[in-house]
């Protein structure tokens, strides 16, 4: 009984994939057909219709282990806002691409197959973009070359800034690695990107340059 609920639960996840989400299917994050992935499901290695995990914040029905590493800063003589360690969503990527946690420990196993090469990146984000920072009107002042995040138009929606469709948490201030990555590859713009990075439309879009 309970194990045909949940797969008939997963056939509706599907069914929205692909209406909604069309670009998820063959892209880097379309696991169904990896040897690790038993379930031959695309949703399941992250999201569980039930008994999602309540271990990390912004973890909407959380279905994958999460990582418990301590990473190493980014850190420069002209950053304005405060770093910290990685929150929210951030640590959703991380709990895959820092390599400590295997791809297949999801739904409550313990996996065995790990990210390698240039998506691991290890407990080292020295040399990434900084992340899990407050972008807020005040940064963009202290700093003096980003756009004000709260009336700028991130180019994603109509009318919405970028607070509203690049940043994250409840107060909607915080730059997450999802600021930058679609991990659903709506639009599929490559590099599972939110949008084309040609003549670095992406960067320019909160950096003033
Ligand atoms: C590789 C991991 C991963 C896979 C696979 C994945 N998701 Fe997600 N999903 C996330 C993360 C991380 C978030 C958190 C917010 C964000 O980054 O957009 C999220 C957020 C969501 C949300 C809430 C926010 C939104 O975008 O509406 C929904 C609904 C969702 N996913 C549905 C799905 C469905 C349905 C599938 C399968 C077709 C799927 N996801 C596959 C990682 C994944
Ligand atoms: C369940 C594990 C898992 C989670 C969670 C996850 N990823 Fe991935 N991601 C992968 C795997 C596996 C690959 C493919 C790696 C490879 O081929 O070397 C990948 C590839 C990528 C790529 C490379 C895309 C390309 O086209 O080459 C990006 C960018 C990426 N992930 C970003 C993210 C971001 C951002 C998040 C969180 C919002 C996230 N991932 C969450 C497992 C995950
Ligand atoms: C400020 C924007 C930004 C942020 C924040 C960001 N990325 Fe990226 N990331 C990029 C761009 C741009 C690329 C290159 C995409 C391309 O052209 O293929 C990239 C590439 C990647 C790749 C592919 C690397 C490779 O060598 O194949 C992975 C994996 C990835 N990002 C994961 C993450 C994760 C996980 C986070 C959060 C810890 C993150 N990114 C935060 C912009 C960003
Ligand atoms: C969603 C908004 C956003 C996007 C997109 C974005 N950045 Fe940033 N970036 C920021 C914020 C906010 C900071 C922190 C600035 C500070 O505190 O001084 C930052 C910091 C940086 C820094 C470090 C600055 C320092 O003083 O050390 C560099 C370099 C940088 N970004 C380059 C890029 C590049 C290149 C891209 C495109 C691949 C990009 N950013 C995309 C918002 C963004």
């Amino acid at each position: 009984m309970k194990i045909r609920s949940l797969s008939f639960l997963t056939v509706v996840f599907v069914l929205l994939a692909f209406t909604a989400n069309a670009q998820l299917t063959g892209s880097a994050h379309d696991f169904h057909s990896l040897t690790w992935n038993t379930s031959g499901e695309i949703c399941l290695p992250c999201h569980t219709p039930h008994n999602g995990s309540t271990t990390l914040s912004d973890a909407p029905l959380w279905n994958h282990a999460a990582t418990s590493s301590t990473f190493t800063l980014y850190s420069s003589g002209t950053m304005n806002a405060t770093m910290g360690q990685p929150t929210g969503v951030s640590k959703l990527c991380l709990s895959c691409h820092d390599g400590s946690v295997a791809l297949d420990s999801y739904g409550g196993t313990s996996g065995t197959t790990y990210v390698t090469g240039g998506t691991n990146f290890g407990t080292d984000l020295t040399n990434d973009h900084p992340i899990s920072i407050s972008y807020t009107a005040a940064l963009a002042t202290a700093d003096g070359e980003l756009h004000d995040p709260t009336t700028t138009l991130s180019g994603l929606s109509t009318t919405g800034n970028i607070d509203d469709d690049m940043l994250f948490g409840t107060a909607h201030d915080k730059l997450e690695c999802s600021s930058c990555h679609d991990v659903h590859n709506s639009g599929n713009h490559g590099g599972l990107l939110v949008k084309s990075n040609a003549a670095s439309a992406l960067c320019i879009t909160c950096h003033n340059k």
